[in-house]
């Protein structure tokens, strides 16, 4: 199986790598440059110099690391880069590093420096310009590490200290190459944002060329070279917003050589596959397929209580529907799915990121599927996907569409999954989500939505003692899944969805409101 787009991708775009140390913050950075408007790729730490240059970047910023550049396993990099001629930004590990590489010195610091730390500029060019830092001697910049530059190499100024006269900022304006020990990526170091634009504008000289229309244009021609002018392509539909933006992708760039498959599991939420199934034979007639798969997933799920072990039964179920359907449409060489950046990270698929879950639309596709495989959103952000989305047209309904996990609500039913669970969280669901959405809170969130926590509580009702279910409500707020604080929503809205829910499901004998955070919870229960 190869991959399209991610490889040719881009060649002609201005852009900016991102050598990846294995720090917390190596995305943060990526999102940070394109929302600058400026394209960038992540690429490992010790990618080649022939490779990097191949790439012609306007610059090459180096990530933070949990390592320490004098420890057995520090991760390096080509040490070509510094020679290059393009300008360098290293970023805490990256300005140690390149401190370290280019003769400076480089210490275990005795005062590591985590938080909030004080930082005063001495000289203003070229990162920090921004009127923000003008006429103000202290700054904050947010910091994790306990190494230090204790000198800076030959030909480097030092561009600001801390308060503990640790060395904060260096620059060899001759090279352009550049180093900051906080990180200007974070939300806590303020200006952060404009010292990477500072770096972008004027030190590498980029403009401002990457934007939603911009990807939808390159994405388009791409997609229509990797298939050239015969082949065809199936592509998935879930009704989420990433698989529609790569149907509607794929229309614009092959419109009849597309086709498109909507595997209904039945483990989606109340209404929704009509819903879908309604958008999508509208428009793409007589190129779209809705299966009713919801017996077949149902018999495999019975009895399995295990959640890794729904989710490996649903990604196999799903592909040999799928399969099925794909190989009776005929000579199809391509598959295209809505594979988004985050879903790479968490499923391991980048070097070094820990497993937390597998997703199944990216570990559960078998390499004997036979299609070579179109990812135009692998490298995309979640919110940049829905920039992608307006610009390409999609409805409403489908852009404020919360994201729903492939396995869908059987993540959301503790235990074994039946008929009659199914249709009781449904409608749980459904009655949270519709309180929300009278309530204008659905804007501010990321998720939210009912789960079946799989316990069976006494309770009232009527005159009568009750036995049932208790069913827990989860709302957060994120900006890309990875970490995520539960939502303070009103007491009224909770108050009102408790009392529907136990009042409108004559199962339901109790709610509860989840207030934990990611980490230490995932967003999903299972
Ligand atoms: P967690 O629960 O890991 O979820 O904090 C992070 C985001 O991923 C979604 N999610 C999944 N998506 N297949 C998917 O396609 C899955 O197996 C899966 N599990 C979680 C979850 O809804 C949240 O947006």
């Amino acid at each position: 199986m190869e991959h399209f787009l991610s490889e040719k991708s881009t060649s002609m775009r201005e852009k900016v790598i991102i050598l990846d140390f294995g720090g917390q913050y190596s995305m943060l950075i990526a999102r940070r440059i394109r929302e600058a408007g400026v394209y960038c790729e992540l690429m490992p730490h010790n990618t080649p110099w022939n490779k990097i240059e191949e790439a012609e970047p306007a610059g090459i910023i180096l990530s933070g690391s949990p390592a320490s550049v004098y420890g057995p396993d520090a991760p390096q990099c080509d040490p070509k880069i510094y020679k290059g001629g393009i300008p360098v930004l290293g970023i805490c590990y990256g300005m140690q590093l390149l401190a370290r590489d280019l003769g400076g010195t480089v210490k275990k610091g005795n005062r590591s420096e985590f938080g909030r730390t004080t930082f005063e500029i001495i000289e203003a060019e070229p990162l920090f310009i921004d009127d923000l830092f003008k006429n103000r001697k202290s700054l904050y910049g947010w910091m994790s590490h306990q190494d230090e530059v204790l000198e800076a190499p030959h030909g480097f100024s030092v561009l600001a200290r801390t308060e503990n006269d640790a060395i904060a900022a260096i620059g060899d304006h001759d090279r352009k190459i550049y180093g900051v020990q906080f990180h200007p990526e974070v939300f806590h170091t303020p200006g952060g944002g404009s010292i990477l634009k500072s770096f972008l504008y004027n030190v590498c000289r980029c403009s401002r060329t990457w934007s939603a229309r911009s990807f939808v244009e390159d994405a388009v021609l791409e997609i229509r070279q990797a298939v050239g002018e015969k082949d065809k392509v199936v592509c998935a539909l879930s009704g989420g917003v990433d698989s529609t933006v790569v149907a509607f992708m794929l229309d614009q760039a092959l419109g009849e050589r597309a086709k498109y498959i909507f595997v209904d599991h039945g483990l989606l939420r109340l209404d929704e596959a009509r819903q879908v199934s309604r958008l999508f034979s509208e428009r793409l007639r007589g190129r779209f397929m809705h299966i009713d798969a919801r017996e077949r997933f149902l018999q495999k799920l019975a009895g399995v209580t295990d959640p890794e072990e729904k989710r490996k039964i649903i990604g196999a179920e799903f592909i040999a529907v799928f399969k099925e359907t794909a190989l009776s449409m005929g000579d199809i060489s391509f598959l295209a799915q809505g594979t988004i950046y985050p879903d790479i990270i968490e499923s391991g698929s980048v070097k070094g990121a820990a497993v937390i879950k597998s997703h199944h639309n990216v570990g559960g596709l078998p390499e004997e599927l036979g299609f070579d495989l179109i990812e135009p959103l692998r490298e995309l952000f979640k919110d940049e996907v829905r920039l992608v989305g307006v610009e390409l047209g999609l409805p409403e309904s489908i852009l404020k569409r919360q994201p729903f996990p492939g396995p869908g609500l059987a993540v959301r039913i503790i235990g074994e999954i039946t008929a009659e669970k199914l249709a009781l969280l449904q409608k749980a669901d459904a009655i949270f989500r519709e309180e929300v959405g009278k309530a204008e809170q659905d804007g501010e969130l990321w998720q939210y939505f009912a789960v079946l926590t799989g316990i069976n509580v006494v309770g009232v009702k009527g005159d009568d003692r009750h036995y049932g279910p208790v069913i827990a409500l989860r709302a957060v707020v994120s900006e890309d899944a990875m970490t995520a604080d539960w939502a303070r929503l009103p007491h009224d809205l909770l108050e009102k969805v408790s009392a529907r829910i136990t009042g409108e499901i004559p199962e339901a004998a109790r709610v509860v409101y989840d207030i934990t955070s990611k980490p230490p919870g995932t967003i999903e229960w299972e």
